[in-house]
């Protein structure tokens, strides 16, 4: 019986994480689309008051300053969505290592640049959302810091266990926006009104919860997979895996949710 389980946890666990995997990157491809799209087109063809589409405050005359440092928060974006997840693929790793080097530099250098970047923005320039959103991200933004430095460090000293660890960690911190954009968008599917927020102030207990649930919590989840996946427990690794299958069909959900009513839109 335990063998049974044992042949059943294994594959399960694998499969589920594949197709969180699939979902996610799909769902992160589309978002990169939208930057590309709303930003990277806008500034080619020199229109700038198109970056106001999402918020009037993005671009702002007179500002350089802040535009510029909009600006590039919006370019690496884009950039980083898209190499991110591609990091962790072992076949890539293992096929083409030297291509795995040079764009992991590059994703650790825009991960410090775009969390730099996202400060100012959050407390320099001023961005929606009351004191708790702009703790959260915040909060968002020194986690990937952090783990953007120790992925970094144990690559630099060939321990690719941690560096592996560290760099699953960094990924959902990257993440973290990604997230919370699908995650709004979830809620307002299940709902379909804005319920729990002040949709003009952008404020409210929903969105401090979802702050926490996108920033905070996934590194939590990173921490459960490897205690799993590093274990000889089915139970583990079956518990895991359905907790990773819910996490899925959410994101899912809220990936329709937000490409429909949130990204194509606007673009
Ligand atoms: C690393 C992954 C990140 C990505 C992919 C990302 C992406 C974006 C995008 C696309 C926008 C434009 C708004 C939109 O069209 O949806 C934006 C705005 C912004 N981001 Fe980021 N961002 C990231 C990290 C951060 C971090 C770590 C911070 C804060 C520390 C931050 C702070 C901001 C702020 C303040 C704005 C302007 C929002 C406003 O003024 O209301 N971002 N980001």
């Amino acid at each position: 019986m335990k063998q049974a389980i044992q042949a059943i946890a294994i594959p399960l666990f694998r499969n589920v994480t594949r197709f969180w995997f699939i979902v996610t990157y799909c769902g992160q491809l589309i978002f990169a689309y939208y930057i590309l799209m709303l930003y990277y087109k806008s500034t080619v063809l020199g229109d700038f008051e198109k970056w106001n589409t999402a918020s009037p405050h993005f671009y702002t005359k007179g500002d350089v300053v802040g535009n510029l440092i909009f600006g590039l928060h919006v370019a690496l974006a884009a950039v980083v969505t898209i190499l991110g997840p591609l990091q962790l693929v072992p076949k890539i790793r293992n096929k083409v290592p030297g291509i795995h080097r040079i764009c992991g530099r590059i994703y650790i250098f825009s991960a410090f640049l775009i969390s730099a970047a996202g400060l100012y923005l959050t407390w320099v320039r001023g961005a929606i959302g009351g004191p708790f959103s702009a703790i959260g991200i915040s909060i968002n933004g020194l986690i990937i810091i952090v783990c953007a430095f120790f992925a970094i460090r144990y690559a630099m000293q060939r321990n690719i266990k941690l560096h592996n660890q560290w760099a699953v960690h960094l990924l959902l911190a990257m993440s973290g926006v990604w997230l919370f954009r699908v995650f709004f968008m979830l809620w307002m599917v299940i709902h379909r009104a804005p319920v729990g927020f002040d949709p003009e102030t952008f404020t409210g207990p929903f969105l401090n919860a979802l702050a926490v649930f996108v920033y905070i919590l996934p590194q939590a989840v990173v921490a459960l997979y490897f205690k799993a996946k590093f274990s000889n427990s089915a139970n583990k690794k079956l518990a895991f895996s359905l907790l990773l299958f819910v996490i899925t069909i959410g994101t899912a959900v809220g990936t329709v949710g937000a490409i429909s009513g949130m990204w194509l839109p606007r673009i």
